[in-house]
């Protein structure tokens, strides 16, 4: 239906994680008018689920150059060094702002901001907080500055309200989003919101899969829409798989239990089901190699056991240190009947992280005149082909102060002046909202954890033949479906162009990296929807 209200901000900010509410409280300050639309309620998104941390060189042992280069191994060859160089150097600055925000990290007896160790890194260098709610502190810290400011007319703040797709003027200038608002309040129904600019932090597009530490609002929203748009899209074939999620059984659907890293961090280690150590032979990190060394080790040991899952063994840890370090972890094992302290943890490796999506240069521009990126949406380069534990909250921060500085420029010099957006040209036919599940198991079967030609060519018929069902009505529940399943699509598509094995994607047809491969696959849609 055609928007129903229209209104107009400097600059949409589209999704309310660490990146989007950093963006909005930071362009807020210094443009007219902000709109901050969310899809549901502000703390919805994945932040407020990042149990791990926020990783930055915040010792004085440690150092920007350490935390590069232990970023570059991780990402397997593939990361942008300048935008890991700006993230690393930029870091530790903008994580002692959130600080001052309000945000309060867990500290040592001496006052210091404590300091853990994750997978892939040399260093103690993740800062955390509640033990294992980082994400629900910095988004409790984020959503306060932004009551405090709700008052404030240079900033509008719209719950419930789905971004469907991106307005264009006819030169193809992105110039505001359509919305399609659910909620009860000021706005409802489908409207429109035009801007100089907008940015997208609309977060991941774990929900593609059947199991997922992501929560069900994940479903890749901001790429789906950047691809209709015409954005270029990259690196998608990059899936980061983490390696302990709590395994409930073959059934398990949706979001599942994370056992962050951090619980490795502090000497808990992986067994297989004979109760051998298997990580001390794969890497000299052992339980602590990069998360896809871990993950593919994982996979291998499954195969060869016949199993669907390992254990993580946090016993020697004891009761007392685990619940005060790991209060929401052990609170949740508790609830589902395993006792990290007595039992050994079923664990397998579930999607975690997108490390593609849609691409972006050192500022957050995409390659669409007036669309910015920042966070899981977008692809900076940081992450390469597997990102590095607990550098994505610090890409949402760095990132969202890079894109608030350039438009703030930008807009000031008079650049992307107001256009008229044009008639929005969405599908005409959506997948309905019951096809989600089929798209997670086509995903899950052929494109999940370890792919093959086969496996892949077995999917995107899957996914073809859901296509030719399409034809629900334009509820937000059947925009997610297509969304999941547009992305889907094209990550089997470049899942199956890249016929080597790195980082997150795993290929048991082509085990090995290959250095002719040491590149990108960037997509892009054309009018007709082609690739
Ligand atoms: C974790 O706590 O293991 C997750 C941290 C991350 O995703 O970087």
């Amino acid at each position: 239906p055609p928007p129903g209200w229209t209104t107009h901000a400097d600059v949409v900010v589209v999704g309310s994680g660490i990146a989007g509410l950093t963006c909005a409280l930071r362009l807020r300050q210094r443009v007219e008018r902000v709109l901050l639309v969310t899809k549901t309620v502000l703390d919805e998104g994945s932040t407020r689920w990042a149990q791990g941390g926020i990783a930055a060189a915040l010792d004085p042992a440690d150092s920007p150059a350490e935390h590069l280069e232990d970023t570059l191994v991780a990402g397997a060859g593939v990361c942008d060094v300048a935008a890991v160089t700006a993230l690393v150097t930029e870091g530790p600055a903008r994580v002692r702002e959130l600080v001052a925000l309000g945000a309060e990290f867990d500290r040592t007896p001496d006052g210091e901001i404590a300091l853990t160790r994750e997978g892939g890194h040399h260093r103690d260098r993740i800062a955390h907080a509640g033990g294992d709610a980082t994400g629900k502190e910095i988004s409790r810290a984020l959503i306060a500055a932004l009551d405090a400011v709700r008052h404030d007319p240079g900033i509008e703040v719209v719950e419930h309200a789905m971004v469907v797709d991106l307005l264009q003027s006819a030169t193809g200038r992105v110039c505001g989003v359509t919305l399609h608002v659910l909620g009860e309040g000021q706005r409802d129904g489908v409207g429109a919101a035009t801007a100089r600019a907008v940015v997208l932090a609309t977060g991941g597009l774990g929900q593609v899969y059947s199991s997922t530490t992501n929560p069900s609002v994940a479903t890749g929203d901001g790429v789906a829409a950047a691809l209709r748009s015409g954005a270029q899209v990259r690196d998608l074939e990059f899936v980061q798989f983490h390696p302990t999620v709590l395994w409930l059984g073959p059934g398990a659907i949706g979001q599942q239990p994370l056992i962050s890293e951090a619980v490795r961090g502090e000497g808990a280690f992986l067994v297989d089901s004979a109760g051998r150590r298997f990580m001390t032979d794969v890497h000299e990190l052992a339980d602590l190699a990069p998360r896809d060394v871990v993950s593919r080790a994982i996979v291998e040991r499954m195969r060869a056991d016949g199993t669907q899952h390992v254990y993580l063994d946090a016993r020697h840890l004891g009761a007392d240190f685990l619940e005060h370090r790991f209060p929401s972890i052990v609170e949740r094992c508790r609830s589902l009947g395993f006792d990290p302290a007595t039992d050994l943890l079923p664990v397998a490796p579930a999607q975690h992280y997108a490390s593609g999506g849609v691409a972006t240069d050192l500022r957050g521009r995409s390659s669409l005149e007036g669309l910015y990126a920042c966070g899981e949406v977008a692809c900076s380069g940081v992450h390469g082909a597997n990102r590095l534990a607990s550098n994505s909250l610090l890409e949402g921060l760095v990132f969202a102060h890079r894109i608030a500085d350039d438009l703030t420029d930008r807009l000031a010099d008079g650049d992307l002046a107001p256009v008229d957006p044009v008639e929005v040209d969405t599908p005409r036919t959506l997948l309905d909202a019951a096809r989600r599940v089929d798209v997670q198991q086509a995903m899950t079967s052929g494109a999940g954890a370890l792919r093959s030609a086969e496996s892949l060519r077995r999917t995107a018929s899957e996914l073809a033949a859901l296509a030719g069902e399409a034809t629900s009505e334009p509820t937000a529940p059947a925009w997610e479906s297509t969304n999941l399943h547009q992305v889907g699509s094209l990550l089997t598509e470049l899942a199956s162009l890249r016929t080597e094995t790195r980082g997150g994607h795993l290929r048991s047809d082509f085990p090995e990296r290959d250095p002719a491969w040491r590149g990108h696959l960037t997509a892009r849609l054309d009018e007709d929807g082609a690739l």
